[in-house]
């Protein structure tokens, strides 16, 4: 599938090993999920827009170079929220736009519970993080919002994927690049990813 990355960074398969072992804490399991989300954010911006801005050094005057476009940041609750830090400090002009999203264990689709975004787009171009693109229902859900609401540049960044959840990403938003850790096996019979890593909310909030 054309649009999908995985990373090929040697740090990014380290850490992933790490997330995946039952027995690493909450407080390590966050640490590795923020750390991974900055380096997966970083292969996500390389063709970021920039523009030229002068700039005075303490020697001279030269011409350097800012983004051009604003970023929004929008993690899917509540998963997401561990990945925001990482980035947010990569680029901390972004804005951080909350979309609560959760998935119906009986039918395994999403359920929008939380979204204020204003009426007019303030970005150019979304982030979307949420660590397991497992059926892919609120990827969708949460691109169906982003477009509705007028952004038309949207990236996905995530930890582990699932082929049915690619593919449905595929099927409905062929044009949204998906940056990942790696592709896993299959989704079970409840829709964790295997191997996966579990419950990704659960392991960082402890709540498992
Ligand atoms: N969400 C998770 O947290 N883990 C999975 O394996 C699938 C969905």
């Amino acid at each position: 599938m054309a649009n999908i990355h995985s990373s090929p960074h040697p740090l990014v398969a380290h850490k992933l090993t790490l997330l995946r072992d039952k027995r690493t804490e909450p407080k390590k399991f966050r640490e590795l999920i923020r750390e991974m989300a900055a380096l997966l954010a970083y292969e996500a911006t390389a063709d970021l827009v920039l523009q030229a801005k002068q700039v005075e050094t303490p020697l001279a005057e030269t011409t350097g170079s800012e983004l051009k476009e604003k970023i929004g940041l929008v993690p899917i609750l509540r998963a997401g929220l561990g990945m925001v830090e990482g980035i947010w400090n990569l680029m901390p002009s972004a804005e951080v736009w909350h979309i609560g999203l959760y998935r119906d264990e009986r039918t395994l689709k999403p359920v929008e519970y939380y979204n204020k975004l204003p009426v007019e787009p303030t970005i150019a171009l979304c982030l979307i993080l949420d660590p397991m693109l497992a059926t892919g229902g609120s990827a969708v859900a949460t691109v169906d919002v982003l477009k509705r609401w007028g952004v038309h540049k949207i990236k996905f960044v995530g930890i582990l994927g699932a082929p049915e959840g690619l593919a449905l990403m595929e099927k409905q938003h062929p044009e949204v690049p998906i940056h990942l850790a790696a592709v896993d096996e299959r989704l079970n019979e409840r829709g964790y990813i295997l191997p996966g890593l579990g419950d990704a909310g659960d392991r960082q909030f402890g709540t498992g």
